[in-house]
């Protein structure tokens, strides 16, 4: 029985991976803000109040798991605001920035004390965060934030390696969640990939960036 971590779990893909974890027998513990949304927590631990985005979040983590260790984490809060050229607010943009990059940074960065040989990170980016895959502009906070976590992400697969510890970012394709107001396949399809995509990840395949689907996507 592995122990995983899915951060943002109260909703969306978040939620659909700790129920497929909880299914195979894992222990799973989640985080959310305030709303545990449909989570049971008689056999998924919850974590309330961790805002990624504040430094609270992760030392609230941090007392939660004195002395023990993780098999998994797994970063799945986001948020997407959609910014055209003419409607520039960079008071948004920053948000996405805090809450899409810098809290993957802050969370994996936190809990890596608690991350052990042959220890897995999963971090949710998106293909629209991808440099070479951008055909339509447009989405400017919320391509620039997936874009830097993706650099986040490689930098951190080579802080945790030599610890024995591997890191993949993965775009779960198209999904309906609140995000895209219901368009695209299902939350649990989505998540059936993502958790296909953990478990084949190694040392050997570090620091990719992966689609749920299982091929590799241009950054
Ligand atoms: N859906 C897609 O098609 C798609 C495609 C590519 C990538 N992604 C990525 O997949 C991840 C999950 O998205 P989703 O589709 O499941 O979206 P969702 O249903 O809107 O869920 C977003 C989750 O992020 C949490 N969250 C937002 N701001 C937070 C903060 N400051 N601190 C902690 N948690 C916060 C939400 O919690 P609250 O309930 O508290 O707001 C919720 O649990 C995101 O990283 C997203 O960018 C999604």
């Amino acid at each position: 029985m592995a122990t995983v971590i899915i951060i943002g779990g109260n909703r969306g893909i978040g939620l659909s991976l700790c129920k497929q974890f909880r299914d195979r027998g894992d222990h799973v513990i989640t985080t959310c803000r305030d709303d545990i949304g449909e989570l049971n927590p008689s056999d998924i631990q919850v974590i309330q109040g961790v805002d990624v985005s504040q430094p609270q979040g992760i030392e609230k983590l941090q007392q939660a798991f004195e002395g023990k260790t993780l098999d998994m984490l797994i970063h799945s809060s986001g948020i997407l605001t959609n910014e055209s050229f003419e409607d520039l607010d960079f008071d948004r943009i920053r948000a996405q920035f805090e809450v899409n990059t810098l809290g993957p940074l802050r969370m994996v960065h936190g809990l890596a004390s608690h991350l052990k040989n042959g220890s897995k990170v999963g971090i949710i980016s998106s293909r629209v965060g991808s440099l070479d895959d951008n055909g339509s502009g447009g989405m400017y906070g919320y391509r620039i934030s997936k874009t830097a976590v993706n650099m986040v992400g490689v930098n951190l697969s080579h802080e945790l390696q030599p610890k024995g510890v591997s890191l993949a970012l993965l775009h779960p394709g198209l999904v309906a969640t609140k995000m895209t107001g219901g368009r695209g396949i299902s939350p649990d399809e989505s998540a059936r990939g993502l958790i296909q995509r953990m478990d084949e990840l190694t040392l050997e395949n570090t620091g990719k960036f992966w689609h749920a689907e299982g091929y590799e996507l241009p950054w």
